[in-house]
């Protein structure tokens, strides 16, 4: 008797692995340097590490609590008053997850029914769309144009219906590099104020922003943060993106929705981890406080050196990322231009179209710059010979 291999239908029919984890094989292939994915070739701070040695010791070994543990979410806490102007309880109000991409699942998933519509704004990040569709959600996509990608309003409004229960937004912005303005979040509110719509906003960048302004969160605003869900990421803040924790904070009634999710996605995250993120949050808060300033210089030395270069820079207000437009280089399309130059120029790139659903016809590739100088320098080096 033959064994036929049961085969799925697909839920996800249309996602193959994605051009992150591509890009980065390529480059290992081929030995590239690899300004693809956005992780830093660096180290996390020193006392972070001690702290999880020492908490791992000190047999901090089992099951956290599953909103994550008191004093990481009570320094959590603490630090958004501080820093937004809006101290959310510690209890009700955050949830510490498996990583950003865990707490943007568990509140999509939460939120989002059947034939719901969710608004988001292209290029956007690619976890976003999958969540969508396996909650049965339909993704209406607003598709904003470089070079500053600003959100047209106007469109905004007319793409609202009955039937839109979830907005989702990210600032500062992977892979444009813009962010938002505290007039965007007027805008928005103005929009939604008087239908039930919840707004999602991936803030994993909150960081490493440059505005003159300083970062804008939907928690400094007083009406939108009723109905928001803000999202945060360790890995970005730390240069630990292997450590995977995160954080999201919503209003009561929203978390207690999202917390059903994530008791049975995750249950509880790392619990030394956790410990060691609290400690470092309380002992040295000037490390986030000086991330802009880290990452600016590395920004400013990358783009110093591509000034010989027939790259065009895009302008970078945040993120660790920028787009450089090739169009005096090569004629290719994005994904052709980025797998040519990773296999014969040695530097590993991501087209911009793959954060798109609509033909991008624009050449436009994004560089990673959470890297050494060392590597940044030699990168550059390769470019100008272009
Ligand atoms: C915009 C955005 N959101 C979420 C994430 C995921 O963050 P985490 O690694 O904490 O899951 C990333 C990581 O690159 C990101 O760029």
């Amino acid at each position: 008797m033959t064994h036929n291999p049961l085969i799925p239908q697909s839920k996800l029919p249309n996602l193959g692995t994605t051009i992150f984890t591509q890009m980065s094989a390529l480059a290992i292939k081929h030995q590239a340097i690899n300004l693809s994915q956005g992780f830093p070739d660096f180290d996390g701070p020193r006392y972070l590490q001690e702290r999880l040695a020492h908490h791992v010791a000190a047999g901090a070994n089992q099951y956290a609590p599953m909103t994550g543990v008191q004093a990481l979410r009570d320094a959590i806490a603490e630090k958004t008053g501080a820093l937004y102007g809006y101290t959310p309880d510690a209890n009700s109000d955050i949830t510490v997850t498996a990583g950003a991409t865990e707490a943007l699942y568990a509140a999509i998933t939460a939120l989002v029914r059947p034939g719901d519509e969710v608004i988001c704004f292209d290029p956007s990040y690619d976890s976003y769309a999958p969540a969508v569709e396996l909650s049965g959600g339909v993704l209406k996509r607003i598709a904003l144009q470089p070079p500053h990608f600003r959100v047209n309003w106007a469109a905004f409004r007319a793409l609202l219906s009955d039937k839109t229960r979830l907005v989702i937004l990210n600032t500062p912005h992977n892979p444009s590099a813009t962010v938002w303005h505290t007039a965007d979040f007027a805008s928005l509110w103005q929009a939604i104020a008087e239908r039930e719509i919840y707004v999602l906003s991936d803030e994993v960048y909150e960081h490493i922003c440059f505005d003159p302004q300083g970062h804008a969160s939907v928690l400094a605003h007083p009406q939108l943060r009723e109905r928001a869900i803000a999202v945060s990421s360790f890995g970005k803040t730390y240069h630990m993106t292997g450590w995977k924790v995160g954080y999201c904070i919503a209003p009561a009634a929203i978390s207690a929705e999202l917390r059903k999710v994530h008791q049975y996605l995750t249950f509880a995250v790392n619990t030394p981890a956790q410990l060691a993120l609290a400690d470092m949050l309380r002992a040295q808060p000037e490390h986030y406080r000086h991330l802009p300033t880290f990452y600016r210089e590395r920004r400013d030395l990358f783009i110093e050196a591509l000034r010989e270069s027939r790259l065009e820079i895009l302008p970078c207000e945040g993120t660790y990322f920028f787009l450089a437009d090739y169009s005096a280089i090569s004629d290719k399309d994005d994904v052709s231009f980025c797998q040519w130059l990773t296999t014969e120029v040695g530097v590993a790139a991501i087209p911009l179209s793959v954060f798109c659903a609509d033909p991008f016809p624009h050449k436009l590739i994004r560089l990673c710059f959470a890297k050494q100088e060392s590597t940044l320098l030699a990168a550059a080096e390769r470019l100008r010979q272009l």
